[in-house]
């Protein structure tokens, strides 16, 4: 059985005060004993976070690392190494902002990956096809290509060691989500192109939804077979909403 996981991304939002506030409030959640359940602060607020969040099982991870995973002259950048140890778990890589925004190509998701796994920390690769690509009919093409650059470049099995996001562009901060049926086809299909490889493995990876969930189609979109939680944007930065996913996660 895969353990379901919900994830809160937060993206570039928050001020010391207003991270303090969502902290507490994060504190107070009944949390469901089987869900795992993690936030991403921006890098600043990592600590204040981690603080803040002893004693509660939530754990904390980075939005982004470099391309090395060790310190050194990178002027800007914040190594996978000392995200560990500062206390991180996890990183998410290839967000379809830093795809986008930044240019973030397969290649360097790749090397993100890879150095977010030689310390230690379980990388969650985002992976996700734009409007313009559901319509002409290349979603499966779109994500079949970004997963399997992840998969050629490392090999399939350091998906024992990963989570996988699957993050429809168009759903992402728009209200628009993918109909349970929409994500859970996608969501079939990676886990088809993973157990092509190694099914053991494919069985074994968390695959999330994340676009526009909220406490009101979150149950939904989790009842689907394939679907094992999810990386969450806007509503995470609500603690009762987030809260509300969560349980809506649980059995
Ligand atoms: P959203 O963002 O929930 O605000 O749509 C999801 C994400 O980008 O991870």
């Amino acid at each position: 059985m895969r353990r379901a996981l919900v994830a809160g991304n937060w993206k570039m939002h928050g001020t010391r005060s207003s991270v303090s506030e969502l902290i507490k409030g994060l504190q107070q959640l009944a949390l469901p004993t089987d869900v795992e359940v993690a936030v991403f602060p921006p890098y600043l607020y990592i600590e204040q976070v981690l603080k803040g969040l002893e004693g509660k099982s939530i754990a904390v991870g980075a939005q982004n690392c470099a391309l090395e995973p060790e310190q050194g002259a990178l002027t800007g950048e914040i190594a996978a190494s000392q995200l560990a140890d500062a206390g991180c778990r996890l990183v998410l890589v290839g967000h379809s902002e830093r795809r986008q925004i930044i240019g973030e190509g397969d290649d360097v998701v790749s090397r993100k990956f890879a150095a977010a796994q030689s310390c230690g920390l379980i990388p969650v690769l985002c992976i996700g096809e734009s409007r313009e690509e559901r319509e002409a009919g290349r979603t499966l093409e779109v994500v079949g290509r970004q997963l399997g650059s992840v998969i050629e470049n490392l090999g399939v099995e350091v998906f024992s060691r990963a989570v996988v996001a699957y993050e429809p562009v168009w759903a992402i901060g728009t209200g628009l989500t993918a109909t349970p049926e929409q994500a859970q086809q996608v969501h079939a299909a990676i886990r088809a192109q993973l157990a092509a490889e190694d099914a053991e493995v494919a069985q074994g990876v968390r695959l999330l939804y994340g676009g526009s969930v909220k406490a009101a189609n979150a149950a939904e979109l989790f009842g689907m077979p394939d679907i094992d939680g999810g990386l969450i944007g806007g509503a995470s930065l609500n603690a009762d909403e987030f809260g509300a996913i969560c349980c809506a996660a649980g059995s």
